[in-house]
């Protein structure tokens, strides 16, 4: 009988950018193998409707499945946003782990003021989840400032993190009067742990105040860590494990970019879902 706990966990996001969350995985746990998959034939999730994101997160679900996964961790804000019932329902006893939730618990322990901003996509923003779930989890009241940064992914893929273009459109945003008074910044989407160096540095130029950069990769590790070990699924294995990486379309700036969010080579197989 295969020891549930030896099986890979599934992680998937748009393209690129939940290869953060990989990273942090891989750190805190190297022991667990990861099956990856990349919608990179999708990509952007963030400018998409909610319906079509549920649609391909459906799909992808399947596929992870497929593949025997003992946990599905959605590493993508917008599918975490809009499609975390779908995969829920999809996978049954599985479970899903999303990234809305661990980021936003850290981000109410933390606070000082109540008051907290989150960036994130189009996608993300509409879909108020961030406001709803801190709001839902804080004991007091909140506020949360949530503001859209569309242009931030298409940025880091360039590989602009710290460039002028990539600053000023990174003080534009930041500058908006509704992230005034926040003390604590989740950062809701997978791209931005790649420029939370820039943010904090915005911060500690322009806002009197101190503010905290939430980089949601971290708690996810630590959060899918604890929810393993509560179903008695960590491997224990002293083996660091390879991981396997998908994605739905290939081209060599997709490899690139996927050293960008890694930081390091992985080789890439194509599947059509
Ligand atoms: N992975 C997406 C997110 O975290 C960003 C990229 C996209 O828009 O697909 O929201």
């Amino acid at each position: 009988m295969i020891d549930s706990k030896s099986l890979p966990i599934g992680v998937f996001d748009s393209g690129l950018g939940g290869l953060t969350i990989v990273k942090a995985i891989q750190k805190l746990m190297p022991q667990e193998k990861l099956i990856y998959f990349g919608d990179t034939a999708h990509l952007p999730y963030g400018d998409k409707s909610p319906e079509t994101i549920r649609q391909y997160a459906k799909e992808i679900t399947h596929f992870l499945l497929s593949h025997s996964v003992k946990a599905i961790v959605i590493a993508c804000n917008s599918a975490s946003a809009v499609a975390l019932d779908t995969v829920k329902a999809e996978a049954k006893e599985v479970p899903v782990f999303d990234v809305v939730r661990p980021a936003s618990l850290y981000a109410s322990s933390i606070t000082q003021n109540r008051h907290i901003g989150v960036i994130g996509t189009r996608a993300t923003i509409a879909s108020g989840i961030y406001k709803r779930l801190l709001t839902a989890i804080s004991e007091e009241p909140v506020f949360v400032a949530e503001k859209a940064t569309p242009l931030l992914v298409p940025m880091i893929e360039e590989g602009w993190l710290q460039n002028q273009i990539s600053l000023e459109i990174i003080h534009e945003y930041l500058s908006d009067n509704v992230l005034k008074n926040i003390d604590t910044l989740i950062l809701g989407c997978t791209h931005y742990p790649l420029i939370k160096n820039q943010i904090q540095d915005f911060f500690s130029t322009f806002q009197s105040n101190p503010v905290t950069v939430v980089d949601s990769s971290m708690t996810v590790a630590a959060y899918l860590q604890k929810g393993l070990d509560n179903a008695n699924l960590l491997n224990s294995s002293p083996t660091p494990a390879q991981s396997l990486y998908f994605f739905s379309d290939f081209s060599q700036n997709f490899e690139d970019s996927a050293k960008l969010f890694l930081g390091k080579k992985v080789t890439f197989e194509r599947v059509e879902l």
